[in-house]
Order: C-alpha cells, then structure tokens, then sequence
C-alpha cells in the first residue's frame, strides 16, 4: 500500500480537502461537547521541529493526546538530525518507532527526501515553501463564518512567502480568485504561479488588491530564517499594512486573517487585531480540530 504525505494542498484532491475542513468542524463540535473519541490509542506522531512554533507543536500535540496517541517533540538541538545524521537514516528510523511524522523545516526538498524513505505519513508543518496545516484551518475558519469560498475573491497583502504560495494552491484546489500584493522582488514563487495560470493576479497596489476582495490574508514581513533582512524589509514593506481602513474598500462582508504571529504594527495594524472582521483567534484554535481531521484521515483506516 503507498503511504500517504501530506506536503502539500496537492496531496489531496479537492473533494478530500473539503471532507477534511468538514470533519474538523465535526470534531470541533465533539469536543465542545466533551465527547470521547480516541481513535488513535497506542499511535504516536513523532515531530521534528528546526524552527520554533506556538500553534503547531500545541495544536499537533493536544490533538494527538484528544484522539487517544501520543507526540513527541523533536528537536536538532538534542537528536543526531543536528549532528549531521543523514535524512534519509533519521526517515527509516523514526518511520520503524512512529505512526507518523510532522516535519517543520526550512528547504521544503528535505520534506520530500523524509517522505521518499517513510514508511508512514510525513505531514508538512511549514517549510520555506509552503504550510499547508494551517490553510486547512483558514479554510474552515471561512466555511464557519461565512459558507463555501468558491468563486469568491481573496487578497494577499504583504510577502510572497510561504503562506502566499500556499494560498495559491488554497485558489486551484478550493476554486477561488485571488489577488496578491507585494512589493516588486518579493513576489511568490514563479513555479507556483504558473500552476495557478489566471486565478491568481500579482499587483503592486495593496489598495487595487483588496477592492471588493471577501478575505484579506497577511503574514509577516521577515519569515523565520529571514531575520538579517528585517530592517531594509520593515522599510520596503511599510507600504503594505493592513489596517481597517484598507479593509473598508473590501466586501461588507470581508474577513481578515493573519496565521500568527503577528507584529503588530508592522504588517497589521493594533486596532485590526481586534475588529470583529478579524477571525484570527478562530484560525488559531481550528490549527487544532483541521489537523485532527487530518491525522485521522492519514491514520485511521
Ligand atoms: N501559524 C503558525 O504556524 O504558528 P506557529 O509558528 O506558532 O506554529
Ligand atoms: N511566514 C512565516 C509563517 C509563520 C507561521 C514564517 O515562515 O516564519
């Protein structure tokens, strides 16, 4: 039988994608309601963390422990992955001991070669190139608030970076427009824009972008690993800050959404962090109920 992974959005097929964000409202529900549900006894999901994170590691690990498994925290620091021990070794390993395995990493090529020599699910919990866990939970964040998003228009303010490319395959496979912009060098990846062909547009005018636009997505200016760029990209970014008032030349009905963390003033603003557009706390929490979606879905036959 071939394992399945999930690196990216393309992973699954579009009616997988939508069964997944319905079963993480389901699972919301059950556990809202204090309903037992442990389908996972005795399953264990091993995660290997080469970049810090909140929502993950608690969402993945709480999920693990509601569904009846276990996680357990992988880090370079204290495993011999920081030693040097080859990719390919660590896969073969951890795949013999573990029922799955998280990986967030920087070059999502490590991603693919963990997953070429598991013998069990690799989830991608971010890389350089894209993070799909948590377009699920945007995605069923806007299904709970306001229905299906096919065929509505979505705005990306701000980086072309891994939430960007991201959300260009959330456009193929959930069948919505969207509208990028960014400043002139820090578009999103070429090879994913392709794939998009004219579903996605690249402008440079935040204010074009979010024009009648029914989600407004940003993220931070300096990724993780970009923290040399910081400075010049506070500078070549400030154009770029979403506030209420760039959200009042939206849709009525416009959400904003931010993945987290965020840096307030920088790419939001204060006083949007606590609109009632915003639905970024809602994002936060359904990290947890998509990606027990999701490991049920990978483990439970
Ligand atoms: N949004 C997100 O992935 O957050 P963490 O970096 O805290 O995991
Ligand atoms: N673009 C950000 C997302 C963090 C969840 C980063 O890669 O650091």
């Amino acid at each position: 039988m071939t394992v399945r992974h999930f690196l990216s959005l393309m992973d699954c097929t579009q009616a997988e994608l939508i069964s997944l964000i319905k079963r993480g409202i389901e699972l919301k529900s059950l556990h809202a309601q204090g309903v037992i549900y442990e389908p996972l006894k005795n399953r264990v999901l091993a995660m290997i963390f080469e970049k810090a994170s909140t929502r993950t590691r608690v969402s993945f690990e709480a999920g693990m422990i509601q569904l009846g498994g276990q996680a357990i925290f992988l880090s370079p620091r204290d495993t011999q992955l920081g030693r040097g021990e080859p990719i390919e070794d660590s896969a073969r390993v951890l795949s013999s001991m573990c029922d799955a395995v998280m990986i967030r990493t920087f070059d999502h090529a490590d991603l693919e070669t963990f997953a070429q020599y598991s013998r069990v699910p690799v989830i991608n919990g971010l890389s350089d190139d894209l993070h799909p866990c948590q377009l699920l939970a945007d995605m069923q964040t806007y299904l709970e608030h306001r229905g299906s998003i096919q065929g509505k228009t979505v705005a990306w303010v701000g980086d072309g970076n891994n939430m960007c490319n991201t959300f260009i395959q959330a456009a193929m496979q959930f069948d919505f427009q969207l509208r990028i912009a960014c400043p002139e060098g820090y578009d999103p990846d070429p090879q994913f824009l392709a794939q998009a062909g004219d579903r996605v547009s690249v402008m440079r005018d935040p204010t074009e972008a979010v024009r009648g636009a029914h989600l407004i997505n940003t993220d931070v200016w300096a990724s993780m690993g970009q923290e040399d760029e910081a400075e010049a990209r506070l500078k070549r970014f400030a154009p770029y800050q979403v506030t209420p008032a760039l959200l009042d030349l939206a849709d009525e009905q416009v959400l904003f959404m931010h993945c987290l963390p965020a840096h307030r003033g920088e790419e939001v603003s204060s006083e949007l962090m606590e609109d009632p557009r915003s639905v970024v706390w809602d994002q936060a929490e359904n990290r947890l109920h998509a990606q027990k979606a999701l490991v049920e879905f990978l483990l439970v036959e």
